[in-house]
C-alpha cells in the first residue's frame, strides 16, 4: 500500500502584535471643550481610556503598555489643571491597584519625581512593589518625563561612573541606552498619538529611532478598543527594515 502523503501549506507565520506599544494621550482638553465643560472633564474620561487600552493590551498579548501621561513641559500649566491631574492620578493609583494584582500588571511610573508629592510618590512606589512580580502586561506611565531629560540623565550616569573608575568620561550609544530610565524595557515598537497632531513632544526620543508611527484624529477620550485595534491592524500591514534591505 502507497503511504498517503498530505501536503500541508506553509503560509508565512508573522508575528504582527507589537510587544511594546507606547501612546501619547492627546486630545483631553478638547474633547472637554467639545462638551462645554473645564478641561480636567477630558482628563478623568482619559484615565477610563487607560483602563480600557490596558484592559485590551492583556486580551491582545501585548507585554508593554506604555502612556506619556505628564510631560516635563507640561509643569507650565495652569496650577489648578496641575494639582487636578496629580489628584486624578492618586486617585487612579490608589483604585486600580487591586485590578493590577488580580489582571497580573506590573505598574510602573517613570519620569523625574523630584518635581512630584512626598504623597504621589509614596502611593507610586507602594503600587509598584506591590506588583513588580507581575508578568501579563506591564503598564508604565511616563509622568513628569521628557526624553531631553533621560537622555541627559543617562549621559551624567555614565560620565559619574567613568570618573569614579579613573576612565576617559566618553559615552558609547550602548552605554547611553544601558543608563536610560527604560534601561530594561524594549523600545516601543508602535507609538500613537491621539488628537491630530504629529509631533514627538520630547517624548521618548532616543527609543523610538526605530518606532513605527500611528497618528489619529480621535481625541483620546475617545480611545477605546475599537480604535486600538484599528492602529494594531495598521501596524500589522507596516514593513520594518531597519535600515537593512
Ligand atoms: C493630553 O491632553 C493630556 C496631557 C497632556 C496631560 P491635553 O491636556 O494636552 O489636551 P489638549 O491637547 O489640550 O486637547
Ligand atoms: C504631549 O501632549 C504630552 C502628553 C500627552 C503628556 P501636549 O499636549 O503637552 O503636547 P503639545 O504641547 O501639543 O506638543
Ligand atoms: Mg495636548
Amino acid at each position: 500500500m502507497r503511504p498517503i502523503c498530505i501536503i500541508v501549506p506553509m503560509t508565512e507565520v508573522k508575528i504582527s502584535v507589537p510587544e511594546h506599544v507606547t501612546v501619547i494621550m492627546d486630545g483631553n482638553g478638547r474633547w472637554a471643550k467639545l462638551r462645554g465643560q473645564e478641561r480636567l472633564y477630558g482628563h478623568k474620561e482619559g484615565v477610563e481610556s487607560v483602563r480600557a487600552c490596558t484592559e485590551f493590551a492583556v486580551e491582545k498579548g501585548i507585554k508593554y503598555l506604555s502612556v506619556f501621561a505628564f510631560s516635563e513641559e507640561n509643569w507650565d500649566r495652569p496650577v489648578e489643571e496641575i494639582e487636578g491631574l496629580m489628584q486624578l492620578m492618586l486617585m487612579a493609583i490608589t483604585k486600580e491597584t487591586p485590578l493590577f494584582q488580580k489582571n497580573g500588571i506590573r505598574f510602573r511610573v517613570i519620569g523625574d519625581f523630584s518635581r512630584l508629592s512626598d504623597k504621589l510618590r509614596g502611593e507610586i512606589d507602594d503600587c509598584m512593589k506591590l506588583t513588580e512580580d507581575n508578568t501579563n502586561l506591564q503598564l508604565i506611565i511616563f509622568l513628569s518625563y521628557s526624553g531631553k531629560w533621560d537622555i541627559v540623565q543617562a549621559a551624567n550616569k555614565v560620565v559619574e561612573k567613568k570618573l569614579q573608575a579613573g576612565e576617559i568620561p566618553q559615552v558609547t550609544a550602548q552605554e547611553l541606552h544601558a543608563n536610560l530610565s527604560t534601561a530594561d524595557i524594549p523600545d516601543p515598537d508602535l507609538l500613537i498619538r491621539t488628537s491630530g497632531e504629529q509631533r514627538i513632544s520630547n517624548y521618548m526620543l532616543w527609543q523610538t529611532a526605530y518606532t513605527e508611527y500611528y497618528f489619529t484624529e480621535v481625541l483620546w477620550p475617545d480611545f477605546r478598543k475599537t480604535e486600538f485595534q484599528k492602529a494594531l491592524d495598521a501596524y500589522a500591514k507596516r514593513e520594518r527594515r531597519f535600515g537593512k534591505v
